[in-house]
């Protein structure tokens, strides 16, 4: 399989990309490195290789590639694996005659090279030496990260500085030292195990553990072990004596998440904790006190849940002491770019790239965006965009369609047809297009330069802009170099959502 789709999760097992044309050299390392454990994808040609190293949600720590190839240099694969991340090891593999080329791939930061033909026991070995220098680059990235991300940061900031946050920072700031109950509510993905983890922080219990439970995600008789401990032999397959959460929180917070899915035997238990600081274990007839602080968080409406009786009013009003609604993102003027940028930086810096920041577009167009996911969609397509970007800033091109505008449904982009067969002209169309917005990004919009690079006359490249509907409609164009950005950002923003939308 050539080219993975972005929704692949991240798999644990080390995966690596080997590029060859020969399918036989393909199969073979394949066989080889996955006797070894490792995921392997490979790739017929440079193309392919590309697509697969911009497409793979986490770079590869290692990438093994021939060099001669019928559509181009393993020396572009090189390339292109080092911009997307530096901590990418690369092992070229070479005939005889072109030692001298692997020579430059030397130069030019590759881990090493092997001459064909060789055995596979011989490349194994290398890549192993290979992947333990990827891994120490990488260990490096994540304490830069991680030393970054502790940085010292205002407390309003961390939440956003649109009034609705500034007045929930406000009430954290408040309420973070006392041990109230607080009950925090808001869409998913819109940050509340975010703030229940601030007001640990923030109190004197920052020390102790925070713990957090999902209150649906265990059977009764699980979940009640789980909460409260239990003793040896108490049930079937108790075989040792547990705490339970809230005994090993003592002195912490524990989060309750989606409380109202807590089964209502358990909620009387929880209200008994709550009223009495004391815990009962399963099987076992002494309570035991704890000091724990309880949050709870829901994204339902818990007034409905009330109404419905999945929650008992009595622990309701125990645990709504405080109430901190948080709003979604798209009522929270102003966050959307700050928390992007914010987002762009950080992902640069694990991800080893230089890239700092978004292009005015980009932020007009993420402005724009209902964001159904809250701060968690934000974040995700950050991480995506900066795993993608070719230049300095994220541009339009590197957000998801349905949020740049530039194309309802794309095709999907295919190297091997699918048994199920495919829309050819569908799909060399989108290739065409993504190229023409990629030689548009990196020559600032001048459309000349963009069509030398594209190898397309100029006139080639205006008809084409036309049928992917990325016209400026400008007559003159960039004639005069110094406007042609001038000329595509005015089709950029026709073609932004917010625009479109007016
Ligand atoms: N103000 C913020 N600044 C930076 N990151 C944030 C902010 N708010 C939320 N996030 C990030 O967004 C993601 C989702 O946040 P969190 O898990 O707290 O949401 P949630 O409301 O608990 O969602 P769910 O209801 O789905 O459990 C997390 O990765 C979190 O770090
Ligand atoms: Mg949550």
């Amino acid at each position: 399989m050539a080219s993975i789709p972005p929704s692949v999760p991240p798999s644990t097992a080390t995966r690596i990309l080997v590029v060859d044309d020969e399918p036989g050299i393909r199969q073979t390392l394949a066989i080889a490195f996955r006797r070894q454990g490792m995921d392997v994808v490979t790739a017929p040609g440079v193309r392919d290789a590309i697509e697969a190293l911009r497409q793979n949600p986490q770079p590869f720590p290692l990438v093994l590639t021939d060099l001669v190839m019928p559509d181009g240099s393993g020396i572009e694969v090189l390339t292109a694996a080092k911009e997307r991340s530096n901590a990418t090891e690369v092992i070229v593999m070479t005939a005889h005659s072109t030692v001298e080329a692997a020579l430059d791939a030397m130069r030019r930061g590759a881990y090493d090279f092997v001459t064909k033909p060789f055995s596979p026991a011989e490349l194994t070995a290398l890549a192993q030496k290979a992947l333990e220098k990827s891994s120490i680059l990488l260990e490096n990235q994540r304490l830069r990260a991680h030393l970054s991300r502790l940085e010292p940061e205002s407390g309003s900031d961390i939440f956003g500085t649109s009034p609705a946050m500034a007045k929930v920072a406000e009430v954290i700031g408040k309420i973070a030292p006392t041990r109230t109950t607080v009950l925090i509510t808001g869409e998913s993905g819109t940050g509340k195990e975010r703030v229940a983890r601030a007001l640990h922080e923030r109190s004197d219990r920052a020390k102790k553990p925070f713990l957090v439970v999902n209150c649906g995600a265990l059977p009764e008789a699980l979940m009640e072990s789980e909460l409260f401990g239990h003793e040896k032999g108490s049930f079937t397959g108790a075989a040792a004596r547990t705490l339970g959460l809230f005994r090993e929180a003592d002195g912490g917070t524990v989060l309750l998440d989606e409380v109202g899915e807590l089964p209502a035997t358990l909620q009387v238990k929880l209200l008994r904790v709550l009223q009495e600081r004391k815990v009962r274990a399963v099987g076992s007839s002494a309570e035991v006190a704890v000091d724990v602080r309880v949050l709870a968080a829901t994204n339902r409406d818990v007034e409905a849940l009330v109404r419905e009786g999945k929650l008992r009013q009595d622990l309701y009003y125990r645990l709504n002491v405080i109430r901190l609604e948080l709003p979604p993102l798209r009522e929270r003027p102003g966050d959307i770019p700050r928390l992007a940028e914010r987002f762009v930086r950080r992902f640069a810096s694990e991800l080893g790239k230089d890239v700092r920041g978004l292009t005015p577009d980009a932020l007009r167009a993420l402005d724009a965006h209902p964001f159904p996911g809250n701060v968690r969609e934000l974040e995700n397509m950050m991480e995506r965009a900066v795993a993608l970007a070719s230049g300095p800033a994220i541009g339009l091109g590197d957000l998801p369609a349905q949020v740049s505008g530039l194309s309802a449904s794309p095709a999907p982009l295919l190297s091997e047809l699918p048994n199920e067969g495919c829309a050819l002209d569908d799909v060399l169309g989108e290739v065409e297009r993504r190229l023409i917005l990629q030689a548009l990004e990196r020559t600032g919009g001048v459309r000349k330069a963009a069509a030398k690079l594209l190898g397309v006359t100029f006139r080639s490249l205006r008809y084409r802009l036309a049928k992917h509907g990325l016209d400026t409609g400008a007559g003159a164009d960039d004639d005069d170099e110094g406007e042609g950005g001038v000329a595509v950002q005015g089709a950029r923003r026709e073609l932004s959502p917010r625009d479109a939308r007016r």
